[in-house]
């Protein structure tokens, strides 16, 4: 393949990307999350590419990304609480795992043949006037190499895509900075990641607690592995000091050699994450060892904790 474009988010950059991903190709695109790696959902070889280029498990299913409403209810059947929470948080950083419409035109690598389809209307500008462009449904999982760290700015997917891509289209960095938060909505409303939209919010909106990860009653999302976003560091959770070959990533009181926020602010924390894991790898390097300040488990402190707790579990 020749070398992955790095197109300026230009009402130029836009059309070419629209066009490779009209055509089959691969093109990783800002949201207001993470960089997602785009492809035509409706095309198999074109969704077969993106297991192949982030050497993805093929039974871990991808985001469809849609421009509104109107295509989402084409794709998926909406409840009233979908419906609802739709109005509330899309655009933004919520996914909904609803019932597939068989006739939506969806390949089947898509949804790893389940009958339940994960839908999200991203609010990122860059993100919404593509889709518009491409006026096609993108599948797009995080733009990242299965099981490493999810990329917030255009140049981690590049370190860990290029040229197996097309392009990747430049937004800058990411806001929200943690993938967005998943619910099933098949049946009882149940949080199956925690990310971007707060817990909280969601169940003011609903009026009921969500059930929660853990719950022997409830399906698991299939991509939720115990190791995930994987620096090449070990590292150790809710670290006060630094031993002597870490690397201390601190936050409010916890002073560290980086810093995930030293106002202790949970949104900055969350949009700096993955990029901190990043410098905090380079800066430990081969065989080192990174630790974090504990963060609280509230708000956006739950997906930031998730995140961490992966990120440090056992290797497989
Ligand atoms: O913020 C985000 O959600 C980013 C941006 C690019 O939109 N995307 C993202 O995608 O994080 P990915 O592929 O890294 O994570 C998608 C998760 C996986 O854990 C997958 O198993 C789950 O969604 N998922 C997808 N379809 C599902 C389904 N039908 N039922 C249950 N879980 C599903
Ligand atoms: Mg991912």
């Amino acid at each position: 393949m020749p070398e992955t474009l790095h197109l300026a988010a230009t009402s130029d950059g836009i059309a070419q990307a629209a066009a490779l991903l009209r055509a089959g190709g691969l093109v990783a695109m800002p949201t207001e999350t993470v960089y997602g790696l785009a492809a035509d959902a409706r095309d198999d070889r074109a969704v077969a590419r993106i297991y192949a280029a982030k050497n993805r498990p093929a039974f871990n299913p991808l985001i469809v990304h849609l421009p509104d409403l109107a295509s989402a209810e084409r794709i998926a059947r909406l409840s009233p609480e979908a419906r609802a929470l739709a109005a509330s948080f899309w655009p933004g950083p919520l996914t909904m795992v609803l019932p597939l419409r068989p006739e939506a035109g969806l390949s089947p690598l898509v949804t790893a043949g389940l009958d339940t389809v994960a839908i999200r209307l991203p609010a990122h500008p860059v993100a919404r006037d593509l889709l518009r462009a491409a006026g096609i449904p993108l599948a797009a999982p995080s733009a990242n190499p299965s099981g490493r760290v999810s990329p917030t700015r255009a140049e981690h997917v590049l370190a860990g895509l290029s040229g197996r891509i097309e392009a990747v289209l430049d937004g800058g960095a990411c806001a929200v900075g943690v993938e967005s938060t998943i619910l099933g909505l098949d049946g009882p409303p149940a949080l199956l990641r925690p990310g971007g939209v707060p817990v909280e919010a969601i169940e003011a909106v609903l009026g009921a607690p969500l059930a929660l990860p853990g719950d022997p009653a409830l399906p698991k999302a299939p991509g939720q592995l115990a190791s995930h976003y994987a620096p090449e560091a070990r590292l150790r959770l809710n670290a006060t000091g630094a031993r002597a070959d870490e690397v201390l990533v601190g936050f409010g009181p916890v002073t560290g050699a980086l810093t995930l926020s030293a106002q202790g602010d949970l949104l900055e924390a969350a949009a700096n994450l993955f990029h901190l894991l990043r410098e905090a790898d380079a800066l430990a390097g081969p065989g080192g060892a990174i630790a974090f300040a504990p963060v609280p488990e509230t708000g956006l402190g739950l997906a930031i904790n998730d995140r961490l707790r992966r990120a440090a579990a056992p290797r497989p």
